[in-house]
């Protein structure tokens, strides 16, 4: 008998489709990899490479089990237990090993009047029409190579919308491949007319939490404030910190922001609190968790979190006590990189009661092996700071009183 790990009911289901024959592509991996896959991996996708048909995925299989057997890939590695943050789940037991299985079989492609369509995919903002969309002015082309990096830029507003307040925000790219995360905030100091058009920073741009408007993130939800409340937003420009990947080829820096306004009957206003410590170091050969909290003084709706943190972070978890409950985790980032940051926007903001404790904890690790060592012959301090060998703890969580 196969060891069974039970899971949801989509897992049982899934196997005991294949539980007494040899999965084949065009009833089983096809489907899985169309609704998983190919939202990433598509020809206008954010990943390097197609999966939409038999021979695309055929002739990757050694990848494909590397990457989802170590949990790589779907990436998106943002978790809670109050509901769906990322779009694409990561693949359940079950899941892998009918992977595994088709791999092993030698990939038999089956039935081909039995493989499902490709998906369609509509490259229409996800909300709906935007009430304004606005681009970078004069962004510069993409890097051809390196690791990724960072550059921000100010975009000015139409005058006439800011007072509105915000509802709701969307991000497209123009080379959805070379974009790894986008962060909206305000620039109250109106900065901008010293830096001009764009300029480059270290991935964090140090704005105080109360002037964060969101993040987008390729795979993630775009930011919906919850009905009836808004983002007020200051009568200055906005401030877009982008984050590209060279892909090795010319892509556009553009991105064009979807903007939907507040029609005025929203009377709730929603505003960022921060979490997090400014003074810390952590010793060579060192693991530390650091820890914050903050106690609710109303019941609230908690929309999005954005974590900020560096390259000796590796967990991220954010721990509700809801008085008289049990604790619950609001977000679990599992394996923190800095070019995969997630935009975690909730589906359906977590309700919670006045008097609840939320707690951040980002765990973080200095050791001889970690990641962030690899290049250096032993670990050094580590301090808190903005540059890239220095480290963050900060978590920003927007939230809206409740109804
Ligand atoms: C949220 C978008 C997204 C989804 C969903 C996604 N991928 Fe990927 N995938 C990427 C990106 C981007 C890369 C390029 C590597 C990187 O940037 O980390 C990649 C790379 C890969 C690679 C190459 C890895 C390497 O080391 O070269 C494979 C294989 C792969 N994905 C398979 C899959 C499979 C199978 C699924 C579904 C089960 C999947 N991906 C779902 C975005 C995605």
């Amino acid at each position: 008998m196969k060891a069974i790990l039970l899971g949801t009911m989509a897992t049982v289901a899934a196997l005991s489709m294949t539980a007494d024959r040899t999965p084949t592509y065009a009833e089983d991996i096809a489907p899985l990899v169309n609704e998983r896959c190919a939202d990433c991996h598509r020809p206008s996708g954010f990943a390097p490479f197609s999966l939409l048909g038999y021979e695309d995925v055929a002739k990757r299989t050694e990848l494909i089990r590397r990457v989802t057997i170590n949990r790589q890939m779907p990436p998106t590695d943002g978790w809670s237990s109050f509901g769906e943050v990322a779009v694409h789940s990561k693949l359940s037991d079950a899941e892998l090993r009918m992977l595994q299985d088709w791999i092993r079989a030698g990939t038999p492609e089956g039935p081909k009047d039995k493989i499902p369509p490709a998906p369609q995919f509509e490259d229409d903002w996800r909300l709906g029409p935007p009430d304004q969309v606005v681009r970078l002015e004069r962004p510069t082309a993409v890097r051809l190579a390196g690791n990724p990096y960072w550059r921000a830029y100010f975009v000015s507003l139409p005058d006439g919308l800011l007072e509105r307040g915000l509802v709701a925000f969307d991000v497209k790219p123009l080379s959805p491949k070379a974009v790894r995360h986008v962060l909206i905030a305000q620039d109250p100091n109106a900065a901008s007319t010293l830096m001009g058009f764009g300029f480059s920073t270290v991935g964090t741009l140090n704005v105080p939490g109360k002037h964060l408007i969101g993040t987008w993130a390729p795979g993630y939800r775009p930011l919906r404030l919850p009905p009836g409340s808004k983002l007020l937003l200051e009568n200055s420009p906005l401030l877009v910190q982008i984050q590209y990947a060279p892909t090795g080829k010319y892509e556009s820096g553009q991105v064009e922001i979807a903007l939907y306004f507040a029609k005025g009957d929203e009377k709730r206003v929603a505003s960022w609190s921060t979490l997090g410590k400014d003074d810390f170091t952590i010793q060579p050969e060192q693991s530390i968790v650091l820890e914050d909290t903050l106690v609710f003084g109303e019941d609230v709706e908690v929309v999005a979190v954005h974590a900020e943190a560096r390259l000796f972070a590796d967990q991220v978890n954010l721990i509700t006590k809801i008085p008289g409950e049990s604790d619950r985790t609001l977000l679990q980032i599992y394996a923190w990189k800095l070019d995969w940051v997630g935009a975690y926007n909730f589906a359906q903001p977590p309700k919670l009661p006045k008097g609840t404790t939320l707690t951040a904890r980002i765990a973080y690790d200095n050791g001889r092996h970690a990641p962030a060592n690899e290049e250096r012959e032993k670990p050094g301090l580590v301090t808190s700071g903005p540059t890239l060998m220095d480290e963050i703890f900060k978590v920003h969580v927007l939230s809206v009183r409740a109804q």
